[in-house]
């Protein structure tokens, strides 16, 4: 039996095969099992005799089982071992990525255009005091100016006198900046202001960007270089036309609007050229002007040595002129396919 029994087990070739055999020597019903039954049945003298040896038998063939079952189980821990090995060289699968927002990518653009203009990058709070947003700014309680900013006033009173607000324009980091540093000073601020309006082309919440040169003997053509120089270097194009024209801000004196001209392809807009060749035409950019005297005195300078010129723009609608997007309200709502169409995302 012993012989037959070890060469099975040996070769059994799964744990199914395995436990089969041990049912059958070892089992209840199990032929050594039976043997070990037939002791009882035997007088003193023939179990004294007949026990060792069976006893060995069944030992050495539980043995078996456990040695086969061991082997059986290593073999299977290497199979599942190889089978499951990771290879770290395969590509890890895609997963969408996050992207800088155009608005923030516009803003970082200029950032970058006006400092090798030599500006520095000045900021200030979006909840206002009434008198850097208005009165510093040569817009007095009375003035009717006041009533073409929407307004988000906060019921809390200002230290300077009037309301808090949140700033309508980012006009008021001029002020803020001259009395911080003085002068020579050129600055530009980018941010969020807010107005009360919405429509297409008007959100409650858009973003300017502010630019301030403060110096001895400024004038209007050293605004009309800088213009025209910052807005080649952001359209990518030589060919881009400004056309000034008198206008009227309470804190510019010159004031200037400045239009650049711009082509019709495909149905839509393209910066270039004059705005009076046949087909072209003129779009209002921005608002602009010489600082006026008396916002350099409020703000602690001397307006008999020290001019300037300003000027504001809207980030939101550089973003649109340059990327071709055509509802400003997209740019607020967070919609990733909105940006994936436009080519903002990984
Ligand atoms: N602050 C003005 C606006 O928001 C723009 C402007 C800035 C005009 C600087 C002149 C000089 O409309």
């Amino acid at each position: 039996i012993q012989t037959d029994a070890l060469a099975r087990i040996a070769a059994a070739a799964d744990p199914a095969a395995l436990e089969a055999l041990r049912v059958e020597f070892l089992g209840k019903q199990g032929t050594i099992t039976a043997l070990l039954k037939t002791l009882g049945q035997m007088g003193p003298e023939e179990r004294l005799e007949k026990a060792p040896a069976i006893q060995a038998l069944r030992e050495g063939v539980a043995g078996a089982l456990a040695d086969r079952k061991a082997a059986l189980d290593a073999a299977a821990l290497e199979a599942r071992l190889a089978s499951e090995t990771l290879d770290l060289t395969l590509p890890a699968p895609d997963s969408p990525r996050g992207t800088v927002h155009p608005v923030s990518q516009v803003m970082d653009e200029l950032a970058e255009i006006f400092a090798d203009l030599g500006f520095a990058v000045a900021t200030g709070p979006e909840i206002e005091d009434d008198w850097y947003n208005f009165t510093a700014l040569n817009m007095p309680e009375s003035h009717p100016a006041r009533a073409m900013h929407d307004t988000f006033y906060f019921p809390d009173a200002a230290p300077k006198g009037g309301k808090m607000l949140l700033r309508t324009h980012t006009s008021p980091v001029q002020i803020r900046s001259m009395m911080a540093h003085g002068a020579p000073l050129r600055i530009i601020a980018p941010g969020r202001v807010y107005r009360s309006d919405s429509d297409a082309t008007h959100t409650p919440m858009f973003h300017q960007i502010e630019g301030l040169v403060i110096d001895r003997d400024i004038h209007l053509g050293h605004l009309k270089w800088t213009l025209e120089t910052f807005l080649k270097a952001f359209f990518e194009k030589e060919d881009i036309v400004l056309r000034l024209r008198p206008s009227y801000f309470p804190f510019t004196e010159p004031s200037v609007e400045v239009d650049v001209g711009f082509a019709i392809e495909n149905g839509k807009r393209v910066l270039g050229g004059s705005g009076d060749a046949p087909g072209h035409g003129w779009m209002e950019l921005l608002g602009s002007g010489m600082v006026n005297r008396k916002v350099i005195e409020m703000s602690g300078l001397d307006p008999d040595e020290w001019q300037g010129f300003a000027f504001g723009v809207g980030v939101d609608r550089l973003a649109m002129l340059k990327y071709g997007m055509d509802d400003l309200r997209a740019f607020f709502d967070g919609d990733v396919r909105w940006l994936a169409h436009y080519g903002f995302s990984a």
